[in-house]
C-alpha cells in the first residue's frame, strides 16, 4: 500500500463538510496511513473530537492548551511528524486566516509550522467560494505552494447547486497518496500509458471485448504522475476507473485502431510508451449495420487482423523508451522473450494471467522483467501499485542510461 508508513496531519475546520472527514480519516488508514487530527473549535460543533480519535487511532488535538501527553510542544510536534498536512473541509475563514499570517489556533499555528506538503479542500457556499476575497487568498495561497483541491460542483447544504462542495473522500485520499508518493524521477518527461481492453464491433449493439479490467495500466498511469511525468493515458474499456491524480491527461478510446490513431499522435513527442492494454487482435471483416437477427443454430463471423500498435511502434523508435506487456497462460517467458525481440522493445512484462494472484482482474499481479540482453527480474506475487511503481522505476533507469 501507497500510504504505508506515510504520517498524514487531517486539519478539519467548521463546515458542514466536517462530517465527511471521518470517512478521509477511515480511508486513510485503510490504505495504510497513520493519522492525526487536528480540529478547529468550529469544527466540534458538527463532529465531534471522539468520532475523528476512534477512527484515527490518535489522540485528537482541539485547544492549543488542552493537555494530551503524547506530544511536547504540540503544534510543533504535530507539523513535524506530517509527511503530508491536510486540511478539509477548509473553511473560507481558514484559509483567510493562513493566507494573512494569523497563527490563533492549533490548526493554523500547526500548518505554518509545517514544511510538509499542504493541501487545502475548500468547501463552501459559492457565494462564499466565487467572493473575490476568498478567491485572493487562494491565489495568495497557491503562490506560497499550498495546494488547492478544487471543490465539486452539485447540491450544497444551503440548498442551492453550485461550486463549493467538498469532493469524495476517496478524491481527497488519493490527493493525499500523490502528494505523500511524489518523486520527480519523470519529471520533464512524456509518457503514453495505454491500458484497460479494446472492443470490436459485430453490430450496434454487440462487440468482442476481453476481460482487462485495466487496473494495471491505470496503476501504471498513477506511479508515472507520481514520479512527476505528463502522462498520456489511453484508456479502452475498464471497471468504471477513475483517471489518477496528476498531471494526467486521459483519452477514451473503443477499438484498436482508435486505440493506434490516438497513441501514434503523441509518439513523435513522448519519451515513454508503457502499453498495458490487452489489445482485440481482430476485428470484424464488415460489422453489421443493424442488429444481427437470432436465425441459424451457428454463426460465423469472418475477422480480419488489427494493426499491432507496439511493433508499429517498435519499427519507427527513436529516443523514445518502449515497454511492452505479455499476458501469457503457457510458455510465459519464452512467449514474453519472443515478443520483446519481434517489437523492439527496452523491457517486457511477463505474467501468467492464468496464476493465482496474477491477471486481469484482482488487485495483484506475479511478474517477470525481461530485458532485450537476455536478463531478467522474476518479481514476488505484489500490488498492482507496487508493480506499477517498480516499472516506473526500471523505466526511470532505461531512459537515464539512453541519455
Ligand atoms: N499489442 C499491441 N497491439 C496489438 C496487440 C498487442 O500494441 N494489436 C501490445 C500489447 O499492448 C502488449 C503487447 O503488445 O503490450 C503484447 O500483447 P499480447 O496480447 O500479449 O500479445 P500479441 O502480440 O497480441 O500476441 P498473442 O496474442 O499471439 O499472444
Amino acid at each position: 500500500m501507497l500510504l504505508e508508513k506515510k504520517n498524514v496531519v487531517l486539519a478539519v475546520s467548521g463546515g458542514i463538510a466536517a462530517f465527511k472527514a471521518a470517512s478521509v480519516a477511515s480511508m486513510l488508514r485503510k490504505r495504510g496511513a497513520s493519522v492525526k487530527c487536528i480540529m478547529t473549535e468550529h469544527a466540534t460543533q458538527f463532529i465531534t473530537p471522539l468520532t475523528l480519535r476512534e477512527i484515527s487511532g490518535n489522540p485528537v488535538a482541539v485547544s492549543m492548551f488542552g493537555d494530551i501527553p503524547e506530544f511536547q510542544v504540540e503544534h510543533i510536534a504535530l507539523a513535524n511528524w506530517a509527511d503530508v498536512f491536510v486540511i478539509a473541509p477548509a473553511t473560507a475563514n481558514v484559509l483567510g486566516k493562513i493566507a494573512g499570517g494569523i497563527a490563533d489556533d492549533m490548526l493554523t499555528t500547526a500548518v505554518m509550522a509545517t514544511k510538509a506538503p499542504v493541501l487545502l479542500a475548500p468547501a463552501m457556499n459559492s457565494n462564499m467560494y466565487l467572493n473575490p476575497i476568498v478567491q485572493d487568498n487562494m491565489k495568495k495561497l497557491t503562490a506560497y505552494g499550498y495546494e488547492l483541491i478544487e471543490p465539486d460542483k452539485g447540491h450544497l447544504a444551503c440548498g442551492i447547486n453550485g461550486i463549493g462542495r467538498l469532493p469524495e473522500p476517496e478524491d481527497i485520499v488519493d490527493y493525499i497518496e500523490l502528494a505523500a508518493c511524489r518523486s520527480d524521477v519523470l519529471k520533464g518527461k512524456r509518457v503514453i500509458v495505454t491500458a484497460g481492453g479494446t472492443r470490436e464491433p459485430l453490430d450496434p449493439v454487440r462487440f468482442i471485448g476481453n476481460r482487462s479490467s485495466g487496473r494495471m495500466g491505470f496503476a501504471v498511469a498513477k506511479a508515472a504522475a507520481m514520479a512527476g511525468a505528463e502522462v498520456i493515458l489511453v484508456a479502452g474499456t475498464t471497471d468504471h476507473l477513475k483517471t489518477p491524480k496528476g498531471d494526467v491527461h486521459r483519452i477514451d478510446v473503443e477499438s484498436t485502431k482508435n486505440m493506434k490513431e490516438a497513441v501514434d499522435s503523441y509518439y513523435d513527442s513522448c519519451d515513454l510508451v508503457i502499453k498495458a492494454a490487452a489489445v482485440a487482435d481482430y476485428r470484424a471483416v464488415h460489422p453489421a449495420e443493424n442488429k444481427i437477427k437470432k436465425s441459424d443454430e451457428t454463426l460465423a463471423i469472418d475477422m480480419t487482423k488489427n494493426p499491432d500498435i507496439l511493433y508499429g511502434l517498435g519499427q519507427r523508435k527513436k529516443h523514445q523508451i518502449l515497454i511492452g506487456f505479455a499476458a501469457e497462460t503457457t510458455h510465459v517467458l519464452e512467449y514474453g522473450a519472443a515478443k520483446l525481440k519481434k517489437k523492439n522493445l527496452d523491457m517486457l512484462v511477463a505474467n501468467d494471467v492464468s496464476a493465482e494472484g496474477a491477471g486481469f482482474q484482482g488487485s495483484t499481479n506475479i511478474a517477470t522483467f525481461l530485458y532485450p540482453d537476455g536478463s531478467m527480474e522474476k518479481l514476488e506475487k505484489m500490488g498492482k501499485d507496487e508493480l506499477a511503481g517498480l516499472i516506473i522505476e526500471r523505466a526511470a533507469g532505461l531512459l537515464a542510461r539512453r541519455k
